[in-house]
């Protein structure tokens, strides 16, 4: 391992370590959070910040504020099922997150983080970082006429496209659509006996399909090897990252970031669950993702040999 990924999973290790030898039953899940949190805040946007040590860490509570509304919220689903209120929708989640938030909008406050660095970044060239961030800033100043990705940032971006028949601005509404497997039909589309009108916002259902035993055999199961055998039948039946020409542009980095942290995890610790969980994991439904409730295990330290 090296480098900032390195030392973020080395900073989880050390907490790890900590629970082990007291013996507690933890939600490993909160540590994981704040694991990518720690990696992706360092990498992509080079601000070194204290979540994974810090349990009351003001970007932690922003960042999870981010995620955290559920599906079947009644603003989310008033706002999907009628348009016309989906701006007094969105203010009502804007207003409960800014209270939770301790007085700023989470998108915000981290999206501040983000354009000191940028501006730290671009006024001192001694502060540039061979990193994601400094990529796109490079890009955005080298490439003209192409996308000015200095304007990317998270939260409340809007993203612009200076071609030459002008410029084409898109705010955050829309961004928020493009981060998942969604797709709008751009004409009317007969599919079967389905007919699907221009302008359909159409979401492949993916925890489904990875579920389906059509597709998978026995897909309640745990069984880590599942997705790395072919599937029952052809097609595309396995899109955790999307696919398509706008698939996840960080797969590749994701699961590096999970298999080094797995990989070093097992190597010091053996895993056990807890007794009192449920054999099955509550699954969450959040608006932009899907996630256990809670993974309570207890680590034991590995001794050479074992
Ligand atoms: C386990 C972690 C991750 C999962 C499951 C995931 C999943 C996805 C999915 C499903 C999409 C939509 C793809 C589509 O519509 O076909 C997406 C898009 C995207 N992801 Fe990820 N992602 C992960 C981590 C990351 C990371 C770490 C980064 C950045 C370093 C990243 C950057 C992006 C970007 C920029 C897009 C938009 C691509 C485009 O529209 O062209 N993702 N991701």
């Amino acid at each position: 391992m090296s480098g900032s990924m390195k030392s973020s999973i080395e900073t989880m290790l050390e907490i790890l370590q900590e629970k082990a030898q007291k013996g507690i039953v933890f939600d490993i899940l909160n540590v994981y959070q704040r694991l990518t949190l720690d990696v992706i805040t360092r990498t992509a946007f080079g601000i070194q910040t204290d979540v994974q040590t810090n349990t009351k860490s003001s970007t932690l509570r922003a960042a999870k504020l981010v995620f955290v509304t559920p599906y079947r919220d009644a603003m989310t689903f008033l706002g999907l099922s009628l348009p016309i209120l989906r701006k007094f929708c969105m203010g009502v989640q804007d207003f409960i997150s800014i209270l939770l938030n301790k007085g700023q909008k989470p998108f915000i406050m981290l999206r501040r983080g983000i354009r000191k660095v940028m501006e730290m970044r671009r006024n001192n060239p001694k502060t540039k970082k061979n990193d994601l961030l400094q990529l796109m800033l490079d890009s955005s100043v080298a490439v003209s006429g192409d996308v000015d990705v200095s304007t990317l940032e998270a939260g409340n971006a809007e993203l612009e496209t200076a071609g030459s028949e002008g410029s084409v601005r898109m705010h955050f509404d829309h961004l928020h659509e493009i981060m998942f497997t969604n797709r709008y039909a751009l004409e009317d589309v007969q599919y079967e006996d389905i007919h699907i009108p221009k302008g359909t916002l159409i979401q492949a259902p993916v925890y489904l399909m990875h579920h389906d035993p059509d597709f998978w055999s026995e897909p309640e199961i745990f069984d880590p090897e599942r997705f790395s055998t072919k599937p029952n039948s052809e097609g595309i039946t396995y899109l955790p990252f999307g696919v398509g020409p706008r698939n996840c542009l960080g797969m590749r980095f994701a699961q590096l970031e999970a298999k080094l942290a797995l990989a070093n995890m097992v190597y010091k610790f053996h895993i056990k669950l807890d007794e009192k969980h449920n054999d099955n994991l509550e699954i969450l439904c959040r608006i932009r993702t899907l996630t256990p409730a809670k993974v309570r295990v207890k680590l034991e330290p590995r001794n050479e040999g074992n």
